[in-house]
């Protein structure tokens, strides 16, 4: 937690982490109630000049925080415009992108005027990616409601749709202008999904901060029952984490791909499921056991260290069965991610908790014992 004072500034239940990418610097703030003032926080972020801003949401989102949203940004004298999507992976398609682009091109939306997406990852992505592509590129603020979208997917600017062939395919990076966290809003979300949150959380421990691990560790009751400290410093700390490697590797060249952690075998997983049996954030957990073996047989991890892992992994709950998977389709479904390179499947490695190191040379004798492992 050292990082904080070099990074960002906590007052009470507040946190700021700036994101110093130069011209496309942005601030994430996080702080409880923060969507009842995001007014304020998007003007200030866009700038006096700024006079439209269309909230991108799903129903179900929008039922939950989208009229305090919509108030605030009118009293901040923003004219707002609200384009609700379908739920869910299957709605992160270019069939959904054109109907925003149609939504934008028919109310005449400028390129000074703003998107804000309000949801989950799915909304971020997709509301990303139109504001990218909209007459070549139109601000967007992020204001996350699920805990993976506020200590993942809103931060570091990846924007994507799925395509029939695999997911998140196309895309582009744009940065967002403000990324607005309201912890509180977390109490809506299903305990399944926010634990599906809790477990990229624990990632960021193990890629890079052995103190949040064990910070984690020891305050596991605190933050499973959302206590506001609790959650203001967890989901501060990882955007702390993710706002440095973004800054160090905007464009996932080198040390940005530390975030794939547990997402080799988790995306193979997700695709021998199709998508619907696992929350990303379940099948990036087995993802992230899975490595540790594979680092363990390797002999880059002791054993001490992998059982910590595990230990760390499973702390929030049981993850959902998979014992009838087949390990030959988990397999052969790795060499389709999108970290293969040359041919080769990357694999993220820890070597302790709080490093890790980049693979593409793990044996399919340690893979194939490491997944049926896992499978167990
Ligand atoms: P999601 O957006 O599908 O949200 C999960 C569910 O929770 C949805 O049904 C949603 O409507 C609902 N929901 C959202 N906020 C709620 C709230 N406060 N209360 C009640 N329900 C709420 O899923 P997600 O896990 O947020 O995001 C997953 C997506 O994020 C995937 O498409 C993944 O590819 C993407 N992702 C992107 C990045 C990135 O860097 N851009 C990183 C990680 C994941
Ligand atoms: N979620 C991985 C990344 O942002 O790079």
């Amino acid at each position: 937690m050292k990082q904080r004072e070099k990074h960002g500034k906590t007052h009470g239940m507040k946190s700021v982490v700036r994101v110093p990418l130069g011209e496309r610097a942005y601030d994430i703030t996080i702080a409880e109630g923060a969507l009842g003032r995001i007014g304020s926080l998007v003007r200030a972020a866009l700038g006096d000049a700024a006079r439209r801003v269309a909230i991108f949401s799903n129903a179900r989102v929008y039922s939950l925080c989208g009229h305090t949203t919509a108030s605030s940004l009118r009293a901040a004298g923003f004219g707002v415009d609200e384009h609700l999507m379908g739920d869910g992976e299957r709605a992160k398609s270019l069939r959904t992108a054109e109907r925003a682009w149609s939504y934008l091109i028919e109310r005449r939306f400028e390129r000074g005027d703003a998107i804000l997406a309000l949801g989950g990852g799915v909304v971020g992505d997709m509301a990303g990616f139109v504001a990218a592509t909209y007459q070549r590129g139109v601000p967007y603020i992020q204001a996350p409601t699920t805990l993976l979208a506020q200590i993942d997917s809103s931060v570091g600017g990846k924007t994507a749709v799925n395509h029939s062939l695999g997911k998140n395919l196309i895309g582009a990076f744009h940065q967002p202008r403000a990324v607005i966290i309201d912890p509180l809003i977390l109490h809506c979300l299903p305990a399944r999904e926010f634990r599906a949150g809790l477990y990229e959380a624990v990632k960021y421990g193990i890629i890079r901060d052995a103190e949040l691990a064990g910070w984690i560790d020891r305050e596991h009751e605190a933050i499973a029952a959302m206590e506001p400290a609790a959650m203001t410093r967890l989901i501060a700390r990882c955007c702390e984490i993710k706002a440095e490697v973004v800054t160090a590797d905007e464009r996932e060249s080198g040390l940005r791909q530390i975030l794939n952690y547990g997402h080799t075998v988790g995306h193979a997983l997700e695709a021998v499921t199709h998508y619907r049996r696992l929350k990303h954030g379940e099948a990036v957990a087995y993802g992230m056991k899975c490595a540790a073996r594979i680092a363990e047989a390797l002999g880059i991890l002791n054993e001490e260290d992998r059982r910590k892992i595990a230990r760390s992994v499973d702390m929030f709950g049981v993850l959902p069965k998979i014992n009838d998977l087949d390990p030959g389709a988990i397999i052969a479904a790795t060499a389709y991610d999108k970290k293969v390179s040359r041919g080769k499947v990357k694999f993220i490695l820890p070597t302790q908790v709080g490093s890790v190191i980049t693979r593409d040379d793990v044996p399919m004798k340690v893979l194939r014992g490491a997944v049926r492992e896992m499978l167990r």
